[in-house]
This record gives structure tokens, sequence and C-alpha cells, in this order.
């Protein structure tokens, strides 16, 4: 069994309670009696892009298990690759990334677009993704992919109106790789499960906040998020291609 902590949008601003909600998740990974495999923080992981930033939430995670990580709409990427050293399979030629660890093939996407609240992959970006899960060294390696941006509605109007652009190619690509095991994601700060093109879509709880459905709205409060709900974070348990999700919040 493969053991994914998929965290997500920290947020982290140098401010002590933001910092506080990545401790209590950290603690909680600390806590455990069998370490995760992996920690995959699914962007925003700084609120602001600040290097320093970063540097904050990989010492806090540092020790607890091999830190993948993808960009989201407040990241730099650029800031983020700097902090993680690279050691992550950057290459210099695609913002994207594939990295093998323990069996399993993650794919990592950068679906960020400049001064953007949407995200996008774009042609080239779609066609990366293409390429790289028809990679026949891989053969049937389980696969995940990685984006900040959500491949689907979300069921808030906000969050839908600044998903990832191009799910539908998006999903016609992932029809053609039955070796992808789920796609896990954030920006949307909540805990969800959806599918696209038939493959679960994993939403990852905010870190630093939770959204709120209109509906769960209070009246004359329109707030996409509150930050009166916990830290959360999800385990994926992978065996072989089965994957089960447990969603822990850590109030
Ligand atoms: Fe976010
Ligand atoms: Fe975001």
């Amino acid at each position: 069994m493969f053991v994914i902590a998929h965290v997500s949008d920290p947020h982290v601003d140098g401010s002590a309670e933001r910092a506080e909600r990545v401790a209590r998740v950290t603690r909680y990974l600390r806590g455990l009696t069998r370490p995760v495999d992996v920690v995959l923080l699914c962007g925003d992981i700084v609120d602001s892009g600040r290097r320093e930033d970063y540097e904050e939430v990989l010492a806090l995670f540092a020790g607890t298990a091999p830190v993948l990580a993808l960009p989201g709409n407040h990241d730099d990427p650029s800031a983020l690759s700097a902090a993680l050293g690279d050691e992550a399979g950057t290459s210099s030629d695609s913002p994207h990334r594939c990295v093998v660890l323990g069996g399993v093939r993650f794919v990592l996407l950068d679906t960020t677009v400049p001064g953007e609240v949407g995200g996008a992959l774009g042609a080239e970006g779609l066609s990366w993704l293409d390429r790289t899960l028809a990679d026949p060294g891989a053969g049937a390696t389980p696969t995940v992919v990685a984006t900040h941006h959500p491949p689907v509605p979300v069921g808030h109007p906000f969050v839908d109106g600044v998903a990832l652009a191009d799910s539908a190619p998006f999903g016609e690509v992932l029809s053609r790789h039955p070796a992808v095991v789920a796609v896990l994601v954030g920006h949307a700060h909540t805990a969800g499960a959806s599918t696209v093109a038939g493959v679960p879509v994993l939403l990852g709880p905010g870190v630093a906040s939770t959204l709120v459905l209109p509906f769960e709205s209070r009246p004359g409060d329109d707030a996409v998020v509150t930050s009166e709900a916990p830290p959360a974070l999800a385990l994926h348990l992978l065996t072989g291609r089965h994957l089960t999700t447990h969603f822990r919040v850590l109030g």
C-alpha cells in the first residue's frame, strides 16, 4: 500500500495563523505510526509567491515524507521550483513534471496562467500530458495526475468560473490512458469527489479555509470561503490500481 497525503491551499502568508494550520497537518502526519509515502502539495502553497513562505512550508514538512508540489494561482512557479531545489524532477523545457515514486507515477501539471485566477493547460500542456502518459517505458504503472485547477464543476459559481478552462480536452486525453487511477486537485478548498472521463477527481480540502456553497451561506454573507473551519487533508491509499480516500479534519 502506498499512502499519499494530499495537502492543498495552505496559502501561507507569514502569519502565525496560517503557519499553525500547516503545523496541525504536520503534527498529524508525524503522529502516524506508519509514515505516509509522499506529501502532495496541490497548489496555493503560499499566498503571494514569496520565497521565504515556501521555505517556511517546506521546513514544516521536513522529515514527514518526500514532498511533491505544483503551483496554484497564488504561487510563483519559479520561486516554488527554487525552494524545492528542483528535487522533484523539474525539466527546463516544460512547466510540468513527471515523477515516479514507490512504483507510482505522478504527473504534476502547472495549470497556472500568469495574472489569472482561473487555469488552463493550453494546446502545449495537453500535448505534453498526452505524450507523457503514453510513455511506453511507464507501461501500466499506476498514475496519479495532479493539477491545482479542478477539471470539473464543483457547484459554486465563483469557483466554477475560475476552474480548468480546457477541461473537455483534458478529459479526452485521460480517456486514452487507462493507467491513470485518479486526478488530485486543489483550488476549490473543499473535500470532495467527482469524475472526469470516468476517472475519479478528488478535491483536496483547504488547509487555510473551506468553501461555502451558496446554500450554506448565512443571509447577507457572500463569502466564498470560511476560515472558521479547521484545516483538513486527504489520505489516498493506493494498492495496485485501487485507490481509497479518507478525509481528515484536524479540529
Ligand atoms: Fe486557494
Ligand atoms: Fe487557487
